[in-house]
């Protein structure tokens, strides 16, 4: 059955505030001071019964409803929603004695044991017919709960069951494969199996990718991934189906984890089945630009589905227990944090977890209420955080201003560059887009960040860093942006592979040579450490190409290094727009390029932005709003027109932002 996407919660709606409410780690008198303190905080939705499986179904088909349904009842008389989770990513222990086949097995063929979550393999008969019960009985009772506001499937999908490589898992690759490509000679040609005489007789010589010493066949690598990602979109849907069949009306969500470096799955392809995209996000405490890598989620986020607002389903409010070190987030970084999120478009903030665990796995997690309870920092940040969402609830709906420059980045392509070897093995692609979008963030563009087969109409400037893996349908879609005008980037690793991960041949970049006027003659990684400086200043590190021009004017040049005096960065007119190539990854001076192409594109500089404060725009046909953050530990001047939602200060021309504040100015018209 379809989503039915009318069931989607109003646009006037407040913003969405709570979090993961585990009640079954507690006692009933507990129960009460939760519901005392989340209406002190101004929760107003929590999620329920994420790993309650356990604990609801005791035993095979027997049920123990009464505690759940009390705590409903609780959640309901305290008119706080509940966002129901399906409790599939924690199998009873009982499932896993009776069942040991759904446990997911390793690219080592070692299967996995007991005692974790996603602790299932996807493909796998038996284990699709208790998450489809489990779905339906929760489904059949609360699937008309006034309550029940919202469905959370499962719990981070992929989060622990990326890949399996168990027999189940290979059946259904094989019958994907044979989906995909039809004959095994297209398969064949398609993967290039030539290579090492590893050509398959029909689909079932084919294996998963296991281990094995040496490489493996980089084709067979994303091919995988792509399946992978399927069969956990194909359980969304199975557990969806089930909800839906059971009479739930509510929209059905699942937290995605978009993830910069690359996604456990290609949720450009999940967008469609989702009601409401929801994701995940932790920073990493000791990177001292998360809070840039958290805008840069949120705006990948926001691209996949634009026209939608969508929301952080967890985050959390200080330490995690998972990293090496886990510093507590400074005083004020959790608000910032949050804010950020609703600035780049979510209609809600959430956290993992309500209340702070005394047991399990996750004891040392931070939460909405500490281990020291409420008399605490923590706890009066989150009743800050409550109060702050409130003043600037009738955001709620409205959508990030659309920008004129677009960055393209993509799951399946990060995947194709990670699978097999490749000219530099220790670099992480996606660093590259960080930097671009840093560059035009800080530069006031506030770019969209797109997945590949994104719409590209009306953008004026349409960057890819690092989209080593593009599709013939791209190809066309992004020289037809430049022909009607745009102007187009393509970077040094962008446009060497195709849709098969092979390489296209002919001079690099395969993809957008004729396109760039360029012919690239050999990729000249740097060894780690060394830099090249171009004649405008900029340094480019890890990466250079060897290039000539063939139809492109040069714009600059290597300066020193193995490649001096050859082309950097080159220009081609194309249609009404252009077509820009830099050779090499640039790691410092970008901010002058990016003022170069602005220019070039004819853009200019929309929002406030600073080094340090973050500026976003969210509109609708009611108002605007423009967020700003500041991330810095200087108290800035920021331009803007208005009052601050928040303290009600007037905005008359120059706003004052001390450090580390935020402000959301309710923009004057005109
Ligand atoms: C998420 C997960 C939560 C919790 C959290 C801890 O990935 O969905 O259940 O484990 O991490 O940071």
């Amino acid at each position: 059955m379809p989503a039915q996407r009318s069931s989607a919660p109003s646009p006037r709606a407040p913003l969405l505030f709570g979090g993961d409410y585990n009640p079954e780690q507690w006692d009933r008198s507990v129960w009460l001071e939760d519901i005392a303190l989340m209406r002190e905080a101004g929760v107003n939705i929590v999620t329920l019964g994420v790993f309650a499986w356990g604990l609801l179904e005791v035993d095979d088909d027997r049920w123990d409803w009464g505690w759940f349904d009390e705590v409903i009842g609780l959640l309901a008389r305290s008119e706080i929603s509940i966002d129901l989770a399906t409790p599939t990513a924690s199998p009873p222990i009982w499932l896993h004695r009776e069942h040991p086949e759904i446990l997911p097995v390793d690219r080592r063929g070692i299967r996995y044991h007991q005692g974790g979550r996603l602790q299932w393999c996807p493909s796998h008969p038996v284990w699709q017919r208790y998450a489809s019960r489990v779905a339906t009985r929760l489904g059949e009772r609360y699937g008309q709960h006034p309550s029940v506001t919202m469905w959370h499937i499962s719990n981070e999908l992929g989060g622990g069951n990326r890949r399996c490589y168990c027999d189940q898992s290979t059946f259904a690759f094989r019958a994907w494969l044979e989906r995909r490509y039809g004959t095994v000679d297209a398969l064949n040609a398609a993967w290039g199996t030539a290579f090492w005489g590893h050509r398959y007789r029909r689909f079932d010589d084919v294996l998963a990718p296991l281990d094995s010493e040496s490489a493996q066949n980089p084709s067979l690598v994303l091919d995988f991934d792509r399946f992978s990602s399927d069969a956990l979109l194909d359980h969304f849907r199975m557990e969806r189906d089930a909800l839906r069949r059971a009479g739930v009306t509510a929209p059905i969500t699942t937290n995605l984890m978009v993830a910069p470096q690359g996604s456990v799955a290609d949720y450009a392809s999940w967008t469609q089945d989702l009601d409401v995209i929801a994701i995940d996000h932790y920073t990493i405490a000791d990177d001292p630009h998360r809070h840039r890598e958290l805008s840069q989620v949120a705006a990948r986020t926001r691209g996949l589905a634009p026209s939608r607002p969508w929301m952080v389903m967890e985050h959390s409010t200080s330490a995690v227990n998972w990293q090496v070190r886990n510093s507590p987030k400074a005083p004020g970084e959790m608000l910032r944090n949050s804010v950020q999120h609703v600035a780049h478009g979510a209609d809600g903030a959430l956290f993992f977890q309500w209340r702070a665990s005394a047991s399990g796995a996750e004891q040392f997690h931070s939460a909405m209420v500490p281990h020291a309870g409420a008399e605490t920092r923590q706890w009066r940040e989150v009743v800050e955080l409550g109060s702050t969402l409130a003043s600037i609830s009738d955001v709620a709906g409205s959508l990030v201003e659309r920008s004129e420059a677009a960055i393209l980045t993509d799951d399946v392509s990060l995947w194709a560059w990670q699978a097999g070897q490749k000219p530099l093995n220790d670099h992480a692609l996606h660093e590259d887009g960080r930097r671009w979008f840093e560059a035009l963030s800080t530069h006031g563009f506030g770019p969209d960040v797109l997945p590949s087969h994104a719409s590209l109409d009306g953008y004026r400037l349409i960057v890819l860093p690092s989209l080593y893996l593009v599709d013939d349908e791209t190809v066309e879609r992004v020289m037809r942006a430049a022909d009607a005008g745009a102007t187009v980037v393509v970077g040094a690793l962008s446009g060497i592979a195709d849709a098969d991960n092979r390489i296209r041949l002919g001079g690099y970049p395969g993809a957008f040579r004729d396109f760039l006027g360029i012919f690239g003659e050999e990729l000249h990684p740097l060894l780690r450490g060394e830099t090249v400086l171009l004649g405008s200043g900029a340094r480019v590190a890890d990466l250079i190409t060897r290039v000539r021009t063939t139809d492109a004017e040069i714009i600059d040049s290597y300066a020193d290094g193995p490649l001096e005096g050859m082309p950097a960065i080159t220009r081609r007119r194309f249609g009404r727009g252009q077509a820009w190539h830099v050779s090499g990854l640039i790691q410092d001076g970008l901010d002058a390029v990016v003022t170069t192409l602005a220019q070039a594109a004819g853009i200019s500089r929309r929002l406030p932005a600073t080094a340090t404060v973050e500026a976003v725009r969210r509109v609708s046909a009611d108002g605007s709003w423009l967020f700003l953050i500041n991330h810095g530990t200087a108290d800035e001047e920021i331009e803007a027109w208005g009052a601050d939602a928040i303290s009600g200060r007037p905005a008359e021309g120059l706003f004052h932002l001390d450090a580390g504040a935020v402000a959301v100015i309710r923009e004057r018209r005109g």
